[in-house]
C-alpha cells in the first residue's frame, strides 16, 4: 500500500483504511491495558469482590448478629483497632453521623437492607456499595480532623439525592477519650 499520494487521488482509499488501521491497534491497545489493569488490582489489591465475599443474612439483619442497631456506630476493640459499622435503607444510613479518628486506620463495615446504595466520604478514597446480603468493608485513615459529607452514589430510587450521611473526623486524643470498652459512639444527637 502507498501512503504518497495526494488527497483525493488514486491513493485516498489506501491512505483511510491505513489510518483506520492505526486507530485500531490504538484502541486495541487501551482495551489491553485495562484489561491488565483489571488483572493487576484484581491479584494484587484484591479488589475484586469474589475474593472477599462475606455474607450476611438480609432477613434476620435487624434482628441478630453484626448489623443490630445497638451495634451500629464506632467501636474500639480491646486491640484498640477502630470499626464503624453501618447499614444503607431507603433512604438513609444508620448511624446518620459517623464519628472516626484523625490520622487512625478506620475499618469500615456496612451492608444494605434493601436495595443496593453506596457512599463516597467527601473527597476521601472511603468509597464502597453496599449490597443486600453482603458485608462490604475496607480500611482508610482520614488525614486530618473536620466534617465531612456521605452520600449515597448508587441510584437507589426516588429518595435517592436525599440520603446521606454526615462523618465527623476527630482529633484522635479527642475521639479516644470519648470512646468506652463495649460502647458504640456516633454523633446523631447533635
Ligand atoms: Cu441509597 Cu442512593
Amino acid at each position: 500500500m502507498s501512503t504518497a499520494a495526494t488527497a483525493g487521488g488514486p491513493d485516498s482509499h489506501a491512505i483511510a483504511i491505513a489510518a483506520e488501521r492505526r486507530w485500531a491497534w490504538v484502541v486495541i491497545a487501551i482495551m489491553a491495558l485495562l484489561v491488565v489493569m483489571m488483572i493487576f488490582t484484581g491479584l494484587h489489591w484484591s479488589a475484586m469482590p469474589p475474593s472477599r465475599v462475606e455474607t450476611v443474612d438480609v432477613k434476620t439483619l435487624h434482628l441478630k448478629g453484626e448489623f443490630v442497631e445497638s451495634n451500629l456506630g464506632t467501636s474500639v476493640g480491646a486491640d484498640g483497632k477502630v470499626t464503624v459499622r453501618l447499614i444503607g435503607q431507603q433512604y438513609s444510613f444508620q448511624p446518620q453521623c459517623i464519628v472516626v479518628p484523625a490520622g487512625v486506620p478506620v475499618t469500615f463495615r456496612g451492608t444494605s437492607t434493601d436495595t443496593i446504595h453506596g457512599f463516597v466520604v467527601g473527597r476521601t478514597n472511603a468509597n464502597t456499595m453496599l449490597i443486600p446480603g453482603f458485608v462490604s468493608t475496607f480500611t482508610t485513615t482520614f488525614p486530618k480532623a473536620g466534617e465531612q459529607l456521605m452520600p449515597c452514589h448508587e441510584y437507589c430510587g426516588t429518595g435517592h439525592e436525599a440520603m446521606w450521611a454526615r462523618v465527623q473526623v476527630m482529633p484522635a486524643a479527642e475521639f479516644m477519650a470519648k470512646a468506652k470498652p463495649g460502647e458504640r459512639l456516633s454523633c446523631v444527637s447533635r
